[in-house]
């Protein structure tokens, strides 16, 4: 039984109760390499037609728009990690504080010592999602040129297989050259693109990567680029997500389209399908290694992050559905069925981004490397 299969058994209250959540971390993904079916059929077109002005707009920008993450970025230049680490703690210190004045908290008594050692194992772990994330769209993707049945879209998406090379690329060379100490995949983020991986019906991987794991990233690199200063990873973030917001743009097009098609029962599995996938994103991504390897047992920092991240009181947690929500209402997925996921997204506090610009607009104008290229022509 899959991932999600198993939570519509246990229903969503239980699907991600702190008993469920701990028991991911038991699961073996392998030390060198996880094996997992990919569901779908392979489609041959024999319809050549580029009739989809949209996806052939930008098949165009996408191969005008490559950059190479070996000439582009200054390798050359020095990190200070733990001046990154802690701009990344001071960014979140509502969180922080909110930890602490938990009562019988742990964490009453750290030093600020103790803190930095946090930061920066914090900043290896995000990075080390952000590469294992990045493989997982580049196997999806890959799955997706086999599996859409339009040119235009195998077109587009064999661009992105390459975009998602280069992401595992720069992330694999700055946490190899800068930073010290990979983590190995968060459980929940590997069930969860196991799971996209494996379902048969094509348009659930668009929806499961395009849309609410890129949505996700796109939302998180968007908040570590404003915050940090240094240099490397400002440049490689602006990079990536010029590229990543094609790639949610990419599955906005091709979505409403398909979805359009739709009757009412099969619209309904796409709708608890995004609230699924929102769910584990936001209940069970936790840095569980990072706290355990301060010194914090994992279930008593399970229970302190679901007392302190209930609804409404996180904003920057709510913050990371400020893409997904927006382009499931562009996907005509907010209002369908008499407004199922609007209820579902109204009651875990995120409808408010209903309005957030949508991806499928402002791919353009988060295009960096264009906008460099203008600025200096070669
Ligand atoms: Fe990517
Ligand atoms: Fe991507």
């Amino acid at each position: 039984m899959s991932k999600t299969e198993e939570f519509k058994a246990l229903g969503r209250d239980d699907a991600n109760s702190i008993e469920s959540i701990l028991a991911d971390d038991a699961i073996d993904f392998g030390t060198l390499a996880h094996t997992t079916p990919v569901g779908s059929d392979a489609i041959f077109t024999w319809d050549y037609d580029r009739s989809r002005a949209g996806l052939s707009k930008l098949y165009e920008r996408a191969k005008t728009s490559q950059w190479n993450g070996s000439t582009d970025l200054d390798w050359s230049i020095e990190v200070d990690v733990e001046a990154v680490a802690r701009e990344m703690q001071s960014a979140i210190a509502h969180l922080r504080q909110r930890l602490v004045d938990l009562p019988n908290s742990p964490l009453k008594k750290w030093t600020e010592a103790e803190w930095t050692h946090l930061a920066i194992e914090a900043f290896n772990w995000r990075m080390s999602q952000f590469l294992h994330g990045e493989q997982g769209a580049l196997i999806c993707t890959a799955k997706i040129v086999e599996t859409v049945p339009w040119i235009d879209a195998k077109y587009y998406a064999s661009t992105q297989v390459m975009d998602e090379a280069r992401h595992v690329e720069v992330f694999s060379r700055y946490l190899d050259t800068k930073l010290d100490g990979h983590y190995p995949v968060n459980p929940a983020l590997q069930l969860l693109i196991d799971d996209i991986i494996g379902d048969n019906r094509w348009d659930m991987t668009y929806m499961g990567m395009q849309i609410m794991v890129e949505g996700l990233a796109l939302a998180a690199f968007g908040f570590m680029h404003a915050v940090t200063q240094e240099p490397l990873l400002k440049k490689l973030l602006r990079y990536v997500m010029s590229d990543e917001a094609r790639h949610v743009a990419f599955g906005v097009l091709s979505l409403k389209e398909y979805y359009a098609g739709l009757g009412a029962a099969e619209i309904k599995e796409r709708q608890e399908f995004a609230f699924e996938a929102a769910l584990r994103m936001r209940d069970r991504l936790m840095m569980h290694a990072v706290w355990e390897r301060c010194g914090v047992d994992r279930e008593m920092i399970t229970r302190m992050l679901f007392e302190v991240r209930k609804p409404g009181v996180n904003p920057f947690q709510a913050a990371l559905f400020s893409k997904i929500v927006p382009n499931c209402k562009k996907l005509g997925l907010l209002d369908a069925g008499d407004g199922w996921l609007r209820e579902r997204f109204t009651d875990i506090g995120v409808i408010e981004y209903e309005d957030a610009p949508d991806t499928e607009t402002e791919y353009a104008l988060l295009d960096a490397v264009a906008a460099d290229r203008e600025a200096t022509p070669v």
